[in-house]
């Protein structure tokens, strides 16, 4: 069964608190915090300080999703923050620096990802996917929330997928825009197991019937 990660993005950030109450009293898995530099996309959204206050109020799972260009400047003091699974973008730094940011999240004890942009293909992340837990298929450009589902990234999903079964059976494949009650079966039935959403759950006002039907609708496949 798909699992649900709600995007704080389209929170409202005046009563974050309240919010993340209201996804997690609504059976979110997961909690997604979406971190921009104003360079690697072009828009800039919350950080560190955000991410402290944060981890006092929810014992959810933070997935923190790094939209920032040498994320390896910076991985460490998001591990300190209090994320528990770090993920940086495969196309932010060379080869050697997404390497060695994968490396120092891993010592810290928390869990690595790789975001991939809609442009780089699937095996664009054939380098580090024994080194990951989790694999994280952008569906829209990185950036913004509440853009359409491209459905041009589903043979993208499926070769993932099949590769992760073979090198990395454990590893979780996460899909990032767009989610919603029509797109999230179709995402499910190219085997991804972990949703992020944004606005089709912050953006209605029962939360617990959003995830709910989010679920429902991928679990059809
Ligand atoms: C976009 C972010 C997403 C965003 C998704 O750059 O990475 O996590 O919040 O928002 P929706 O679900 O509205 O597309
Ligand atoms: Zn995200």
């Amino acid at each position: 069964m798909v699992r649900i990660a709600p995007s704080i993005l389209a929170a409202d950030f005046a009563r974050l608190g309240e919010e993340i109450d209201s996804v997690r009293q609504g059976g979110a898995d997961w909690l997604h915090f979406d971190v921009m530099d104003g360079l690697f996309v072009p828009n800039l959204s919350i950080g560190l300080p955000v991410l402290e206050s944060v981890r006092r109020v929810t014992d959810l799972f933070l997935d923190v999703h790094l939209m920032i260009r040498e994320p390896g400047r910076y991985v460490a003091r998001f591990c300190e923050a209090g994320a528990d699974l770090v993920c940086v973008h495969a196309e932010a730094d060379t080869e050697e620096g997404i390497r060695a940011a994968l490396r120092e999240i891993r010592a810290r004890g928390k869990k690595a990802g790789l975001a991939l942009k809609p442009a780089t293909p699937w095996d664009g992340a054939l380098p580090f996917i024994e080194d990951v837990d989790l694999i994280l298929v952008m569906t829209v450009e990185p950036g913004f929330g509440g853009q359409s589902f491209m459905a041009d990234m589903l043979p993208k999903l499926r070769e993932l997928r099949a590769m992760m079964d073979r090198v990395n059976p454990g590893c979780i494949l996460e899909t990032d825009g767009g989610i919603d009650v029509t797109t999230a079966p179709l995402v499910a039935a190219a085997g991804c197991d972990m949703v992020v959403a944004g606005s089709a759950v912050f953006g209605k006002k029962d939360r617990a019937q959003a995830i709910r039907a989010i679920r429902e609708s991928a679990r059809e496949q």
